[in-house]
């Protein structure tokens, strides 16, 4: 049975793909890896948490001792590694943090790998999975290919960007096996609601502003986060060794725009009157760096894998805002901080 590992599996995405991994490949072992950061919520893998070949692991990849043992004493086939500080807000305020974990971490996970894996780096596989803002800010024409060159912006994609350049100086230094994609903003369940799409959500529920930075006329590329998860599992089994894929919706919105449709989508829902939720937009403040546009050419995963999206963004945003609406109770422990308590609950006592 071969073993995995994947980093950041109680994030949002992570979540996702540990879900997938488990339920697609019984064949495999699946080890969770996660600090349980404010990011890290184990409600959102409640359902897998029981299932034979999953295990979960409470720990930091900033630690290197720690991570080192937890090689030695596995001896992983495989990784994903999607453990990330993930919000560009956040690097604004704590860059450290971004570069410790996204940095640190990522050196500390590629240093452990290539110590167990030195006689044998054949059927092995190190998978970063990062972002398309490593690339920096389009202006109101082209999109982000592969051979895009790097312009980060923030601290957090200048962390990401560090940590993609590390992946691939491991492969050209030391052979590591490893692949990489670079994928545009995901949304759906599980979304921490700090990031644009959920915290509107649930701001439109409990009747609060909607602060839109700038004008909102800022380009982002969405796609359906099981999408991402599907594009994942397929780089991971059939990408080529020491390649790049870039992973994209086709979808490009203006925030204002984007807003404006979530708006109408929970008006209707919730049986408010036609532009009620508009009201509640709020222009505040810019980010600092502000990227203005960011947009995916998918077009080498489409033709070399035969990926493509398919939830159109009409169908996700509702199945999303669906989603949320049926699980205030997760909304609600996440604002309150009552998720934090989940793995006390469920592990610490466990044999008590
Ligand atoms: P997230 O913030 O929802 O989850 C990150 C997870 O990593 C959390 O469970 C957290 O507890 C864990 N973590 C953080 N620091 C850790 C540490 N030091 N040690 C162990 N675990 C730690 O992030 P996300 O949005 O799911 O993003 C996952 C990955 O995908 C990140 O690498 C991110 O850069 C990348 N990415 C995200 C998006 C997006 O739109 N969200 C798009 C492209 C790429
Ligand atoms: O492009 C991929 C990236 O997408 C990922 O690498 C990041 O981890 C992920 O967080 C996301 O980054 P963004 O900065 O694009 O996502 P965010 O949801 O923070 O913001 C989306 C857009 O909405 C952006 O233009 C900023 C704007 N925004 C965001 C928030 C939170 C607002 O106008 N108001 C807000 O309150």
């Amino acid at each position: 049975m071969k073993k995995i590992l994947i980093t950041g599996g109680a994030g949002f995405i992570g979540s996702h793909v540990v879900r997938r991994f488990v339920n697609q490949y019984p064949n495999y072992h699946i080890f969770n890896l996660d600090a349980l950061t404010y990011a890290g919520n184990l409600e959102n893998i409640a359902d897998i948490e029981k299932a034979p070949n999953y295990t979960f692991v409470k720990g930091d990849i900033v630690d290197a001792p720690f991570i080192d043992a937890l090689f030695a004493e596995h001896q992983f086939d495989g990784v994903l590694h999607l453990a990330a500080e993930s919000h560009v807000d956040r690097s604004i305020t704590d860059p450290l943090a971004f570069v410790k974990t996204n940095v640190i971490g990522t050196m500390n996970l590629l240093n452990a790998a290539k110590t167990i894996w030195k006689d044998q780096m054949e059927g092995k596989r190190f998978y970063h999975i990062s972002t398309d803002e490593v690339y920096g800010s389009l202006g109101a024409e082209g999109l982000f290919t592969e051979t895009t060159a790097y312009d980060p912006n923030s601290p957090y994609s200048a962390s990401k960007a560090s940590s993609d350049h590390f992946v691939r100086a491991y492969g050209e230094t030391y052979g590591l096996p490893y692949v990489l994609t670079n994928c545009s903003n995901n949304y759906g369940p599980f979304h921490f609601p700090e990031k644009l799409i959920p915290l509107f959500i649930n701001n439109i529920i409990h009747n609060k502003p909607l602060p839109v930075y700038g004008d909102g006329k800022y380009t982002r590329d969405w796609l359906f986060v099981e999408d991402h998860a599907v594009a994942i599992d397929l780089v991971f089994h059939k990408g080529v060794n020491h390649d790049t894929y870039n992973i994209g919706g086709f979808n490009e919105w203006q925030n204002i725009d984007l807003v404006k449709l979530l708006c109408r989508i929970m008006d209707e829902k919730l049986g408010r009157p036609a532009g009620t939720s508009a009201q509640l937009i709020t222009y505040v403040k810019d980010r600092p760096g502000h990227d203005l546009r960011y947009a995916i050419d998918a077009t080498k995963i489409n033709q070399e894998l035969g990926w493509k999206p398919s939830v159109t963004f009409e169908e996700g945003l509702e199945r999303t805002v669906n989603w949320y609406l049926d699980n205030q109770k997760w909304l609600d422990n996440v604002t309150s901080g009552a998720y934090a308590s989940y793995y006390e609950k469920q592990y610490e006592n466990r044999d008590s």
